[in-house]
């Protein structure tokens, strides 16, 4: 299968290419290789390397810098999906695309179905939610995963922040207020290509979407708060100097974009339909034991 994937660089990009490695010809595309803003430019290159599937992981993530780059993140979020879709649509072949918690406006009291009200606080939310209606309204065969918190060992996240914060600071001040599911880039990319795999071994993989096609929810099970995400990055023995956390709410740290107060995504529809997901705290230990293997592989090399 002939896979077209955006964002080659980015989190879940660059977890997608180690993931879908051995399913198909993957045809990475970066910012250079193809800009999202440019709308003739995602046509002309779908239109000529003719993919069996699409899987946009790119996206406008600033998520502060949204509020004064709205009309941006939407071209990014809402447009350049949009077209992907409609291309989908012509090429008949499906489109699996990534949307966030932010779409909520974090009231509900337990866990967000795909079924509930978006009601997004930001700018960023409002052209994620955009995109997913784009691509909706497309009559395009789609999938699109709702994620939340995510983190690698690339790229800019939580994790590596704390982990570099950890080195210059004794003491860090972390929200206690707002709960979610931190969610690692690799388990994102090894349940999308599960999904990959049994698509592709059913004759008619558009058709096979287009029967399972909608919203579905993809984070790590469970539930925490960045204040207690940051209290088990700095337990795991890869963390050499462990910094006093305080908690704090959201009003002492206030930043330009809302976030939802509630992000817990419930994941029963995902798990019900394609495959299992990990606990989060279980998925984050295994993403510090590999950087820690990381970190020894380096120090052995300079050595
Ligand atoms: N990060 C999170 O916490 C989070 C939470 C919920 C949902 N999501 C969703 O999950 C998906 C993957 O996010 P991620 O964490 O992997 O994001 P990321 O690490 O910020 O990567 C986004 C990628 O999109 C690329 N990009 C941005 N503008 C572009 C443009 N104009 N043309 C082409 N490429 C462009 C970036 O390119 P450069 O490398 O050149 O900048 C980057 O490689 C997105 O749909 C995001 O909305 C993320």
């Amino acid at each position: 299968m002939k896979i077209l994937v955006t964002g080659k660089n980015g989190q879940v990009g660059q977890a997608l290419q180690a993931s879908l490695a051995d399913l198909g010809e993957i045809i990475a595309l970066d910012r250079a290789e193809l800009d999202l803003t440019d709308l003739d430019a995602v046509r002309t290159v779908i239109r000529s390397l003719r993919p069996e599937l699409i899987i946009n992981a790119a996206a406008y993530t600033a998520v502060d810098q949204a509020e004064k780059e709205e009309a941006l993140a939407f071209r990014i979020n809402a447009e350049a999906p949009r077209v992907m879709a409609e291309e989908a649509r012509e090429l008949a072949i499906p489109l699996i695309h990534y949307s966030t918690d932010y779409v909520f406006d974090g009231s509900k009291e337990g866990a967000w179905v795909e079924d509930d009200q978006p009601a997004p606080l930001s700018a960023y939310g409002r052209s994620k939610l955009a995109g997913e209606q784009a691509i909706g309204d497309s009559g395009a065969a789609y999938l699109i995963f709702r994620t939340s918190w995510v983190y690698g060992l690339a790229g800019k996240n939580f994790l590596l922040t704390m982990l570099r914060l950890a080195q210059e600071k004794k003491e860090l001040s972390i929200v206690h207020d707002q709960i979610g599911a931190p969610t690692w880039s690799h388990t994102i990319a090894e349940a999308t290509s599960d999904v990959v795999r049994q698509m592709m071994s059913t004759s008619q993989p558009a058709e096979y979407v287009a029967s399972h096609g909608g919203i579905y929810h993809l984070v790590a099970g469970g539930q925490t708060t960045w204040h207690d995400f940051a209290q088990k990055i700095f337990a795991h023995e890869s963390v050499v100097h462990k910094p006093v956390l305080h908690p704090i709410t959201t009003d002492q740290y206030p930043l330009p974009a809302s976030r939802p107060k509630n992000s817990v995504l419930d994941t029963t529809k995902f798990q019900q339909t394609f495959c299992s997901l990990p606990q989060w705290d279980e998925a984050l230990a295994q993403c510090q034991q590999q950087y820690l293997l990381q970190s020894i592989a380096v120090s052995q090399k300079v050595s």
